[in-house]
């Protein structure tokens, strides 16, 4: 992050140089030191060692009744899944245990070339009422092997089990860690900083070295080809630690030194809140909600307008964004399977930049010819695909040509999620023509409406200028459709935000 500084004009510099001196300050404030939290009597605290590029790793006979539950069900692949069972904490396990599983079945369904698939795990902190565990994953699909980490932090003061992002005070905090790991990364061999973005999907695996620096790993193939494998920036604990939660500090103190006979207390302190999935809902750093709070649809006074473009990311999606950005709009991506896995990148720079990302089924079919397994299938893959991309389960999706039926909306309320048709259809797939998709745009959509399109198209992506001038002259905000439905029921259909409730053209979604 110093890096920065040079480029600064002078009085900006003299500020950050004075943010610099807190920070010095903050590193050695009390509290941030590694003494064990808990007991006046215990001996003095024995420094772990270990490699500076690595999280910490706990001697598992520290642990006394540390177990491991285990299992090999693969259903025709190979399966080998384990995780610990740390004695007194309950939640953690069950947590573990649903985690672990989510993976397989992201994998499997994101993957039709499943091969093979392992998670082994280490503790990475055992001290205080803080443990931390660390797993390796090791998949192997018809792309070859490849290896990818996550780690959680488990609080036997609360009985919650948190994302690794938790270990940060907040999203600006994250924001903030992001830029100093692309400092340090910058330069690395086969590294793409423009694909390092602050979202859980990427940010799912950090902790502490010995010296209490923290590390961030990134899974091989996610931010440099897989060939360079892992990935690891190490941010000195001096700008680190400010940057850490509550929980973030005990979690360092835990990661740093030897805690003989480790025990947590016999039960929380406090009752266990429920561990929010990664979702809408959460408040969790990295899971960026399409709702956001930042404009009411629902005012009288708004004029809202939701951007969807469907059956991508394409060639020119990218573009795309460059121009939503530049005018600060926000839109809805109902992507679908194989360009999704052509285009991963954009699918989480799109995220990441405030886009909302929904399902629009593997293969576009028409659902309503399907039975429930074929549609639950179709959803199933597109939300795995989403998920081990950016971290976010999404909760809408868009049914190929507005086809739904009783089936088709049960099977989207088993996945949370609500059906988007539209209000306004540019028929963009129709006539190739960026005078006429703009004008139909522009022609007919009034507040509240869900105007269809296909960023798969080259003209489609020619029209977004216009339409976004035509918008922003009327007066218009561009929302991604999250926030022009605020709450959405699962299950339930929408094809207007308010004011408008019209019902959808018959077309081809
Ligand atoms: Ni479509």
């Amino acid at each position: 992050m110093t890096n920065n500084l040079t480029a600064l004009p002078f009085p900006v510099r003299a500020a950050a140089t004075a943010a610099s001196a807190v920070l010095l300050l903050g590193a050695c404030a009390p509290g941030d030191t590694a003494e064990p939290v808990a007991g006046d009597e215990s001996p003095p605290p024995t420094p772990v060692s270990g490699e500076p590029d690595e999280l910490t790793v706990v001697d598992r006979s520290l642990v006394p009744g540390l177990e491991e539950e285990s299992s090999t069900e693969g259903d025709g692949i190979d399966v080998d899944v384990a995780y610990p069972v740390v004695p007194g904490a309950a939640p953690l396990t069950e947590f573990l245990g649903d985690a672990t599983a989510r993976e397989l079945d992201d994998f499997r369904a994101a993957n039709p070339g499943a091969v093979s698939f392992a998670m082994g795990w280490e503790l990475t902190a055992a001290g205080g009422d803080v443990v931390g565990v660390r797993f390796t994953q090791d998949e192997e699909d018809s792309e070859g092997p490849r290896t990818g980490y996550s780690t959680y932090w488990y609080d036997g003061a609360s009985g919650y089990t948190a994302h690794s992002t938790e270990l940060l005070a907040g999203q600006a905090e994250l924001d903030r860690l992001n830029e100093a790991v692309k400092d340090e990364l910058d330069g690395r061999d086969g590294v793409d900083g423009a694909s390092v973005h602050p979202i859980l999907g990427l940010y799912d695996s950090i902790g502490f070295n010995p010296a209490g620096d923290l590390v961030v790993e990134f899974d091989a193939g996610s931010v440099a080809p897989v060939s360079e494998d892992r990935v690891v920036a190490v941010v000195p604990s001096d700008e680190a630690d400010p940057l850490l939660s509550d929980l973030g500090r005990r979690a360092k103190a835990a990661a740093t030194v030897v805690t003989p006979d480790f025990a947590l207390p016999a039960t929380p302190a406090s009752p266990a809140p429920a561990t929010p999935a990664p979702g809408p809902e959460s408040a969790v750093p990295g899971v960026l909600t399409p709702r956001g709070d930042s404009v009411d649809c629902s005012s009288p006074d708004s004029k809202c307008v939701a951007l969807t473009f469907d059956d991508g990311p394409g060639a020119r999606t990218g573009e795309l964004l460059d121009m939503l950005a530049g005018k600060d709009a926000r839109a809805t991506f109902f992507v679908t399977g194989e360009p999704v896995r052509e285009h991963p990148l954009l699918v989480r720079r799109a995220y990441a930049e405030g886009h909302e990302i929904a399902n629009h089924t593997v293969r576009h079919p028409d659902l309503t010819t399907l039975s429930a397994e074929g549609v639950d299938a179709e959803l199933r893959t597109v939300n795995a695909l989403i998920r081990r991309e950016t971290g976010y389960t999404p909760d809408l999706m868009r049914p190929p040509y507005g086809a739904t039926d009783d089936t088709v909306a049960e099977v989207s309320a088993e996945h949370g999620m609500a059906e988007i048709l539209w209000s306004v259809d540019t028929n963009d797939w129709r006539d190739r023509d960026s005078g006429v998709v703009s004008k139909r745009a522009l022609d007919a959509v009034q507040p509240g409406s869900i105007v269809l399109m296909h960023d798969i198209h080259s003209t489609t992506v020619d029209a977004v200028p216009s339409i976004l001038e035509g918008l922003d002259e009327r007066g218009y905000t561009m929302v991604t459709v999250g926030q022009l439905l605020g709450d959405t029921e699962p299950g339930t259909s929408y094809s207007a935000g308010p004011p408008v409730t019209e019902s959808p053209e018959t077309s081809v979604g």
